[in-house]
């Protein structure tokens, strides 16, 4: 008979599975394909072991090599086509050069008030997002969104919302340098089209991205300029749930970027 122990062992198996992106299974019995032997090659004659062997045929060429494509200037000039949110998101929908798409259950774009003065680029999206296809709706989402109340902004109202990635990456690995380049062109463009007054660099990947600068907890606080504009680097609140004293300096940052709206 089956144990629990069996069934609690299967099934975390079973979720560490889905979590690495498995969404189907293939068949019922596992196939080990280290154990499957090399199938033998059929031998070709040859004209020495052979006299009377026709002549080999000659081996076709192989195919040309697709020319290799830079994906950094396929997405520029995707992202600059682009003439509308929607057009962008459809683009980056289409966009097959970075390989997170692959492991990712949905496109993450944005959220909130396209149009809105201030918009909010955080790094990629985590378990809950992947899931909802929203940015920040876990628990890190949760305290933005008490954030943003603290100082008269809401998501649904005054606030836009994207991030670097739009595709979680596995296991919330830390974003390659590559990934973060093929991004930044959409990011670029999603501000120009979105059209906010100030940017806010959420996390490390963000100012990355936006200031080829990280150390985030040495650049807050102070206003900088990216993507042509005014722009704030602040600490994630996923860092903020986990470190909660830099609560005081997230606060001091949110105090002055309710300033400069006010002025
Ligand atoms: N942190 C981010 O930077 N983005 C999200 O969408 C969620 C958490």
């Amino acid at each position: 008979m089956e144990s629990a122990t069996d069934y609690w062992a299967a099934r975390a198996a079973l979720a560490w599975q889905v979590e690495l992106g498995a969404d189907e299974a293939l068949s019922e019995t596992p196939v080990n394909r280290f154990e499957i032997k090399e199938r033998a090659k059929p031998e070709v004659p040859t004209r020495a072991r052979n006299p009377e062997a026709a002549e080999p045929a000659a081996v076709p060429e192989p195919p040309p090599e697709a020319p290799k494509v830079d994906p950094v200037a396929a997405a520029r000039a995707a992202a600059e086509a682009a003439g509308s949110l929607e057009e962008l998101k459809a683009a980056l929908g289409a966009f097959e050069h970075c390989e997170l798409r692959r492991g990712a259950r949905n496109l993450v774009f944005a959220d909130g008030a396209p149009g809105s003065r201030v918009m909010i680029i955080g790094e990629a999206p985590g378990r809950e997002e992947d899931r909802e296809g929203r940015p920040f709706v876990g628990s890190a989402g949760k305290l933005l969104d008490r954030m943003l109340a603290a100082i008269g902004l809401s998501r649904a109202e005054s606030v836009y919302i994207t991030n670097v990635l739009p595709w979680r990456p596995p296991q919330n690995r830390e974003p390659k340098p590559d990934e973060i380049a093929m991004m930044r062109p959409f990011v670029q463009r999603h501000v120009q089209l979105a059209g906010p007054e100030i940017v806010i660099l959420m996390g490390n990947i963000s100012c990355d991205a936006g200031l080829q600068k990280r150390g985030v907890t040495r650049l807050r606080g102070k206003w900088t300029e990216s993507y042509g504009l005014p722009a704030m680097p602040m600490v994630d609140p996923a860092y903020l749930l986990r470190e909660p004293e830099a609560k005081r300096e997230a606060w001091a940052d949110l105090l002055e970027i309710k300033a400069r709206l006010e002025t």
